[in-house]
């Protein structure tokens, strides 16, 4: 029996002893990430996954040896969580993550600078406002932008719609963080595509303005917004008396990772006045790829972008940016406090929780600019493009099989198909009994109703061979269902 956990061992001071106790226990833990399984998740069931992990007490009376709670935690949780790196695990934008990044989130933790004021992160806060800084050159805004982290892209949009609605409030004279809503915000409108992300609802609802303000706009097949939509749905609420606010567009859908034209409708922001912001949580790393970036031409108009780092950046979740075109807006956001927001520091002490709906916050730009300095943008380029290319690759593969039909050919890293003659329940087993054998972990969606199957590309060590076998996989699957219904 190994000796009770004493706490003055495991507080981490940054002296020699702690140090040194701490590079045992990251090295006892990555022992404990070798996979046991050559699937991306053990085949163990909802069930027996809870016994297992409630077999061991939460707290109990006295502490344990951390080599030995390490261990356990290896064995039950670890080995039994999915694996994003393995070629099989295709559902999500769900990345596996860099060296340099993993390494980076150690010092993180080790640090804990906080991010919400200069006393707290000197040069933290330097270094998360010269990647806002440099992020905001890559999406071609000018020297009055800049941008905060955030935990994900749900809350960079809910941060970009945030804005988007102090600024409509300001515009007609309201206070809207003293005041709260005007009574005329019951007519504000915000127009995205039917594929945008369920986060601008969100935001909507937590707003106040409610999800009823957001007016899906038709796409394409392909899933971008349709510009002839948008112009009849902007002269339809004009004509009920709605003022647009806030007009959405996506650089790349959730399910078919499609790219609204986004110069066209920063015009139409533009004719009518109000915020555009562009949630690029998926399609934002194109601009690393000089084969990629045209496609995004017009982002340089938003007034604030979603970048998600914690996608195509291949970093460890939390992630996130929200840009904006002009440092100044985020006086929209700011509710001052005497502690920590004080307007009276000494000169350069910049206090980032202005700028955030956090308060106290991790510094994550430091795993994200420690990547990008190691990988480089050439690296990274090639990353995505191969991933583009393997979506292609799984769309000609699937275009060519009789007993598969693609809904839109991809053009970013996912690939949506169903079956011809399968239904929704039968596409629905196939995903649901290869996640619980643990073989593949497949997408499953609807677009515009219609029943998919999804291949999110994410993995970069990924070959066509491994997306040929992926693609033999679901067919057995699919006639193995075939048989048995
Ligand atoms: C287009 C788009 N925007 C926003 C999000 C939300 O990102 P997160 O899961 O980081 O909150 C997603 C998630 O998949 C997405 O696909």
């Amino acid at each position: 029996m190994s000796e009770p956990a004493n706490w003055r061992d495991l507080v981490l001071a940054l002296d020699d002893r702690r140090l040194d106790a701490l590079a045992r226990a990251a090295a006892a833990t990555v022992e404990g990430l070798r996979w046991p399984h050559d699937t991306p998740r053990s085949a163990l069931s909802p069930a027996a996954l809870r016994e297992l992990v409630r077999a061991d007490a939460v707290c109990p009376e006295d502490g344990r040896d951390l080599d030995e709670v390490l261990r356990d935690f290896a064995t039950t949780v670890w080995h039994h969580g999915v694996v994003a790196s393995d070629a099989a695990c295709v559902a999500h934008l769900h990345p596996p993550t860099l060296v340099p990044a993993v390494a980076t989130e150690l010092a993180i933790a080790a640090t804990n600078q906080s991010m919400d004021s200069w006393d707290q992160a000197p040069a933290a806060t330097e270094v998360e406002l010269h990647l806002m800084g440099w992020l905001a050159g890559l999406i071609g805004f000018g020297p009055a932008a800049s941008g905060v982290m955030t935990s994900g892209g749900t809350a960079s949009n809910v941060l970009g719609v945030t804005l988007a609605r102090s600024a409509a409030a300001a515009q007609s004279g309201a206070d809207v963080l003293k005041e709260g809503l005007p009574s005329h915000a019951t007519d504000w409108r915000i127009l995205c595509s039917d594929q945008a992300h369920f986060s601008i609802q969100r935001a909507a609802a937590q707003l106040g303005l409610g999800r009823d303000a957001v007016v899906g706009v038709a796409t394409s097949a392909a899933g971008s917004l349709d510009l002839g939509a948008l112009d009849e749905a902007i002269e339809r609420l004009a004509r009920e008396g709605r003022r647009v606010v806030l007009l959405v567009a996506t650089a790349g859908t959730t399910d078919l990772g499609a790219i609204d034209p986004l110069a066209q409708v920063a015009a139409r922001a533009r004719r009518l006045g109000c915020w555009l912001h562009v949630d690029a949580a998926v399609a934002g790393a194109f601009l690393l790829a000089d084969s990629l970036r045209g496609r995004l031409a017009g982002i340089e108009l938003a007034d604030s972008v979603t970048i998600d780092f914690h996608k195509l950046w291949w970093q460890p979740f939390n992630a996130s940016a929200l840009v904006v075109r002009d440092e100044a807006t985020f006086d929209l956001l700011r509710v001052r406090s005497d502690y920590l927001d004080r307007g009276d520091e000494l000169e350069g002490m910049v206090n980032l929780v202005g700028r955030s709906l956090d308060t106290s916050r991790r510094f994550d730009a430091a795993k994200v600019v420690v990547s990008l300095r190691t990988l480089g943008r050439r690296n990274l380029a090639e990353m995505i493009e191969h991933l583009v290319a393997l979506a292609a690759h799984a769309g000609e593969v699937i275009d060519a099989e009789q007993s598969l039909s693609l809904l839109a050919r991809p053009t970013a890293v996912t690939c949506v198909f169903d079956a011809p003659g399968a239904s929704a329940d039968d596409l629905r087993e196939v995903q649901q009994r290869l996640l619980a054998r643990g073989e593949l972990v497949l997408g499953r969606t609807q677009i515009k109703g219609r029943a998919a199957l999804k291949f999110t590309f994410m993995n970069p060590l990924a070959t066509t061979g491994d997306v040929d076998a992926l693609v033999r996989v679901v067919l057995d699957e699919l006639a193995a269902v075939r048989a048995s219904n």
